[in-house]
């Protein structure tokens, strides 16, 4: 890498290997976005072709109308790289956590045979195409061989993150009405072994849910006996590829729709250009496949790009604090992607964690999930890349499939803390209140025609739909919920959200969704959650809450943080909760989370005249401040 100012460049060599080392392609992608797209999904495999490349009828929007396809066939007996040449290669790397347990390495051929194997057995519970499919799993190869095994058969998965609680795999199995759940016994985390079948059998209880197949881990599978011959279901480009369920504004999450074409293009190229796939590499993305980022990048991606990726089952710093960097030196890893939360601790943890290692192999680095600080980013430069590896700081959410935004490693420029340029093809604009180009900072967007794996909408809800991100600008402008700015470069710069959407550790949470559960206690009629900075964590969850009844405090603030972790999953766990006698409110009774934000932070109060109650400010700053002073 060449750093020229505040800037960083690519070195020759790794220019020279890059997929991508013109930049006229973003002035060629921009000119025709639409052919520019129809250019890349043409190289992968269809059963038919579209017809028509993109509609657009406001808000809604199709790409590559008519076409016909799978994304497992273009996994497997179709893949890109050649079936004949990937056959025998690695396609998965099962790394489990106890060091005691064998790593287990899936050639591209055996993962064919165990997910038709899959699929037949599916079929014979009467698994159709359309039909949602909840899956329950923790980090172990069955979830690969699941998810795919739905796809090829044209069902609908619906993931559930296997560290939410019952309460919340429940609603997401209500939502779906899946008919069945796939979910393993147990796993390890941090050590202990955790009960899932328990956590599942409560979570089915109130849904539709009529089979609950059982995985258990490291034994055989249910799906042994079934044949390894299973055909793939032609997709049309529309149809529903998966529903996953993200948090947004209010309590209730969002059954986020994404479909088979334009997601398998997106994530097929998004994967082969931004981390520059080659038949050699070894991909490490961090992500739990319960979100996003492990949907596409631990999964889909670089098996449709024909290389190996590598999932462990555990924490990243457990049983030692360099665990991380050891299956990075172990595996020989060539491309390690994670969230700045993660960096955040490594880097906590300090150099003489990484002393015993030597990182030889990565030649790419990537982030994602929250905005990563510039300290941050200079030690991952430095201390994993070894100023030689291009930090890819990836934008993107739920609701767009892939990754949107993000410099390219062979053309660059890099600049910490910004994500850098939109993929070729993306338009993006920064926009202020009107709805202007701002002039500093505003809101991110996406024009038209977006990108071929946005969503298509939030499962059964339209309206939600509607009013979430199409309808804070006039017709047809995708309203991101980031803010952002432009560097004088070009490169984007994320800010945060502008609703009321937390990242704790990377996880995306409502503070809605924890209001919503600190509520049902019985002697909680109102409050509100507001997230806090935290060097490691990024946020955490605080939750002031009204209470004037007469039991000891300790054990309401304990009963509340308890109903979280039911209603939500630890992940969600409120650092603090404070019981007040009253909240900052408007006259029109709306409570001011703003002001609750701004005490903590210190910063000055301004004009509290509007409010209906200014004097519960000064109750808050003592109660704040005491519990600062506690530290
Ligand atoms: O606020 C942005 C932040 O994460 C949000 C999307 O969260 P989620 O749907 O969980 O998907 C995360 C992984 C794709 C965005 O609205 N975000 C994501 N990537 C970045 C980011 N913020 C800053 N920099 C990023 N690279």
């Amino acid at each position: 890498m060449m750093k020229k100012g505040n800037l960083y460049y690519p070195a020759e060599e790794a220019k020279k290997k890059a997929w991508v080392k013109d930049k006229k392609i973003y002035s060629d992608a921009l000119k025709d976005p639409v052919k520019f797209w129809e250019k890349l999904a043409k190289e992968l495999f269809w059963f038919s072709p579209w017809k028509k490349g993109f509609e657009h009828k406001p808000p809604h929007f199709k790409w590559f109308l008519g076409g016909k396809t799978n994304i497992t066939s273009n996994i497997f007996e179709n893949n890109l790289a050649g079936w004949e040449k990937i056959k025998q290669k690695t396609a998965l790397i099962w790394v489990p956590e106890p060091n005691n347990e064998k790593t287990r390495k899936v050639t591209y051929d055996a993962l064919f045979k165990e997910v038709q194997k899959c699929a037949n057995y599916l079929k014979k519970l009467g698994v159709k195409k359309g039909d949602r499919v909840g899956i329950y799993l923790p980090i172990i190869p069955e979830i690969v061989v699941a998810m795919l095994a739905l796809a090829r058969i044209g069902a609908v998965h619906c993931v559930v993150f296997s560290a939410f609680s019952p309460d919340a795999l429940r609603i997401r199995l209500q939502d779906t009405g899946a008919k069945v759940l796939i979910t393993a016994d147990n796993y390890y985390r941090k050590g202990k072994i955790i009960d899932l079948e328990a956590q599942a059998r409560e979570g089915v209880k109130q849904t539709k849910v009529k089979k609950v197949i059982l995985i258990k881990r490291g034994r055989n599978n249910p799906w042994q006996k079934e044949k390894d011959f299973c055909p793939p279901r032609s997709m049309d480009s529309e149809d529903l590829q998966f529903i996953l369920y993200t948090s947004g504004s209010t309590g209730k999450p969002k059954g986020c729709m994404h479909v088979c074409g334009g997601y398998l293009v997106q994530a097929y190229w998004t994967g082969k250009w931004i981390f520059d796939f080659h038949p050699q590499d070894i991909f490490w993305c961090t992500s739990d496949p319960g979100w996003i980022t492990g949907h596409t990048y631990a999964i889909y991606s670089p098996l449709l790009n024909g290389i190996a990726t590598l999932i462990y089952e555990g924490a990243l710093d457990w049983p030692e604090p360099n665990k991380w960097a050891k299956i990075i030196d172990k595996h020989k890893v060539t491309i390690f992607y994670t969230a700045p939360t993660a960096i955040r601790m490594f880097k906590r943890y300090g150099g003489d964690v990484l002393s015993d290692n030597k990182f030889n192999y990565l030649r790419i680095l990537g982030s994602v999930g929250e905005p990563i600080d510039e300290s941050s980013w200079i030690w991952y430069f430095e201390k994993v890349g070894r100023k030689k590896c291009p930090i890819l700081d990836t934008w993107w959410q739920t609701e767009t499939g892939g990754i949107l935004i993000s410099s390219l490693p062979g053309l660059g420029p890099f600049r910490p803390a910004f994500t850098g340029l939109p993929f070729p093809g993306i338009k993006v604009g920064i926009l202020d209140e009107k709805g202007l180009p701002a002039l500093r900072e505003g809101n991110l967007v996406i024009l038209a025609p977006f990108a071929p794996g946005l969503l298509r909408g939030i499962y059964k809800d339209e309206e939600r739909y509607m009013k979430t991100y199409w309808s804070q600008y006039p017709k047809g402008t995708y309203f991101t919920s980031d803010a952002a700015l432009w560097g004088k470069d070009g490169l984007v710069r994320i800010l945060g959200r502008v609703d009321d959407v937390i990242k704790v550790a990377g996880h995306r949470l409502a503070t809605g969704e924890l209001e919503e559960a600190v509520n049902s206690h019985p002697d909680i009629t109102e409050c509100a959650v507001i997230g806090i900075p935290d060097e490691i964590k990024g946020e955490l969850p605080f939750v002031f809450a009204i209470y004037s009844g007469k039991r000891v405090k300790e054990e309401i603030e304990k009963e509340i943080i308890d109903l979280v972790r039911k209603k939500i999953g630890p992940i969600a766990s409120p650092q603090k909760v404070f019981l007040v006698g009253d909240l900052p409110k408007t006259r029109s009774g709306k409570i001011m989370r703003r002001i609750l934000k701004d005490i903590w932070l210190g910063k000055k109060l301004g004009d509290l005249s509007t409010l209906a109650n200014p004097g519960s400010v000064n109750k808050l700053e003592d109660a704040i401040g005491n519990f600062k002073k506690s530290l």
